[in-house]
C-alpha cells in the first residue's frame, strides 16, 4: 500500500485487517464477485447503478473508485455508460486486488490503479462499494472512526459528490453476524449534512434489501 500508516497509528492494524481478509478472498476466488466478497454479479452491479446515479452523465468526467476490487466498476462503466468520457482511477488496500485489476484494465483508455487507502488525486466524484460491510473482530468505536476518516478523505479528494453503500440494521428480530457493521441511514446522512455542508440523498433500491446508498452532493467542496 502506498502511504503506508506508521505502525503506531491507530488504525494501522484495521487496515491490515482488511487488506488480508480482501487479498485471500481475491487469492482464493480470483477476479470474480467472490473474490470481493459478493454473492452475486447482478447485486454487485445493482449497487453500482446507484452509486453512479451521483454523477452527472452528461458530461466528461473523472471518478475515484475507493475500494476498487478487480475494478468491476468498469465493466459496468463500458455496458451501461459508454456515451460518457470518464477519466478513472482505483484505489484499493489490497496490492493483490490491484494487482488483478491492472491484469484485466492495462489497455483500457484514462484508466489507473493504485494500492492505497484513500485517493491521491482529487477528482469530479468518488464512489465506495462495500468498504464499510465487513468490520471483521473490530471493535465498534474504531471501525466507525474508520468510516469517517473515510468519508472524510473522499470528501477532500471530490469536488462535486461522492456516494457510498452501507447495510441497514436487522429488520425485526433478525439477528446479524457481529464481524457485519450495520447502521440506520440516519446516522452517516447527518454526519454528511453537519461536517461537509452536503445535501445527502439517501436510496432504496428494490433487489438490495437490507442495504441503502448514500449520495452526498457537496457544491463548492474540494478542488
Ligand atoms: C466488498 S469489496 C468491493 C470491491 C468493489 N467495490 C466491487 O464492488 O466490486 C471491498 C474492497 O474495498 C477495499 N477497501 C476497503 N476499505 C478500503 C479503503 N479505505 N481504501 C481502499 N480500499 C479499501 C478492500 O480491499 C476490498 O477490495
Amino acid at each position: 500500500m502506498t502511504g503506508r500508516l506508521s505502525a503506531d497509528h491507530p488504525l494501522a492494524a484495521l487496515y491490515a485487517g482488511i487488506d488480508r481478509y480482501y487479498t485471500h478472498k481475491v487469492n482464493v476466488h480470483g477476479a470474480t464477485p467472490l473474490g470481493v466478497d459478493w454473492p452475486s454479479h447482478s447485486t454487485q452491479e445493482l449497487r453500482f447503478e446507484q452509486l453512479l446515479r451521483v454523477c452527472d452523465m452528461a458530461a466528461p468526467f473523472s471518478l475515484n473508485d475507493i475500494g476498487c476490487g478487480y475494478g468491476a466498476l468498469l465493466a459496468f462503466l463500458a455496458r451501461q455508460k459508454k456515451r460518457t468520457r470518464i477519466d478513472y482511477l482505483g484505489v484499493d488496500l489490497s496490492a493483490s486486488m490491484v494487482a488483478h485489476a491492472r491484469r484485466l484494465w492495462h489497455e483500457h483508455p484514462e484508466t489507473e490503479f493504485v494500492a492505497a487507502k484513500a485517493s491521491p488525486r482529487v477528482a469530479d466524484y468518488s464512489v465506495a462499494s462495500g468498504i464499510f460491510n465487513v468490520k471483521l473482530s473490530q471493535p465498534l468505536a474504531l471501525w466507525e472512526t474508520f468510516v469517517e476518516e473515510t468519508l472524510a478523505d473522499m470528501h477532500k479528494s471530490s469536488r462535486k459528490g461522492f456516494a457510498v453503500n452501507f447495510l441497514a440494521p436487522p429488520a425485526g428480530d433478525n439477528k446479524s453476524p457481529p464481524e457485519l457493521y450495520r447502521t440506520a441511514p440516519e446516522r452517516w446522512q447527518r454526519h454528511c449534512e453537519q461536517s461537509f455542508g452536503a445535501r445527502v440523498e439517501v436510496l432504496h433500491a428494490g433487489g438490495l434489501q437490507d442495504e441503502y446508498t448514500l449520495l452526498v452532493r457537496t457544491p463548492g467542496g474540494a478542488g
